[in-house]
């Protein structure tokens, strides 16, 4: 997913039009920084700082925000987005376990990409299936039961 420079030009030009119509208006942040999620697909960290500026919002404000509210993203989406459930039912059936193979297969933390842009890794709250816990989806696909040595083949099936 690289994004081409004169089309990440033509992006900021449309910030920095956004900022200028909310100049120093801090209430206008949510609906700033979801415009630039739109935009760019995540949250880059140079548009923070303009954003920051502009509406006269503390940095740590914005990143706050960002990091607050799980339509945000801090990094580049990539082709996949896996989503491990860390809800009460799925945590006491071991899906901390689960999340650290990921991260050691994927060689990611939870919330970033691999450089490769295939998988994104996230952790989200519940998915509604607390009876076959733990679980994850891979974009809409749900896995239940999972068992740490079945990650591997999870994550070869969409590479
Ligand atoms: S707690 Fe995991 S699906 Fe509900």
């Amino acid at each position: 997913m690289v994004m081409a420079t004169e089309n990440r030009e033509e992006m900021l030009k449309q910030v920095d039009d956004l900022i200028e119509q909310h100049k120093g208006q801090p209430s206008a942040l949510i609906q700033v920084l979801h415009r630039v999620q739109l935009l760019f697909g995540y949250l880059p960290a140079d548009v923070q700082i303009k954003v920051a500026n502009g509406l006269a919002v503390p940095l740590a404000e914005v990143h706050g925000v960002a990091t607050f509210y799980a339509f945000f993203s801090l990094y580049p989406k990539g082709d996949h987005t896996i989503s491990i459930c860390k809800g009460t039912a799925c945590y006491v059936r071991g899906s901390s376990r689960v999340l650290e193979r990921l991260e050691k297969e994927l060689q990611i933390k939870a919330g970033q990409t691999t450089p490769d842009n295939k998988f994104s890794l996230q952790v989200v709250r519940c998915l509604g299936a607390c009876g076959l816990g733990p679980v994850l989806t891979v974009d809409e696909n749900v896995h239940a039961r999972l068992k740490t040595d079945k990650i591997p083949e999870i994550i070869k099936k969409y590479a």
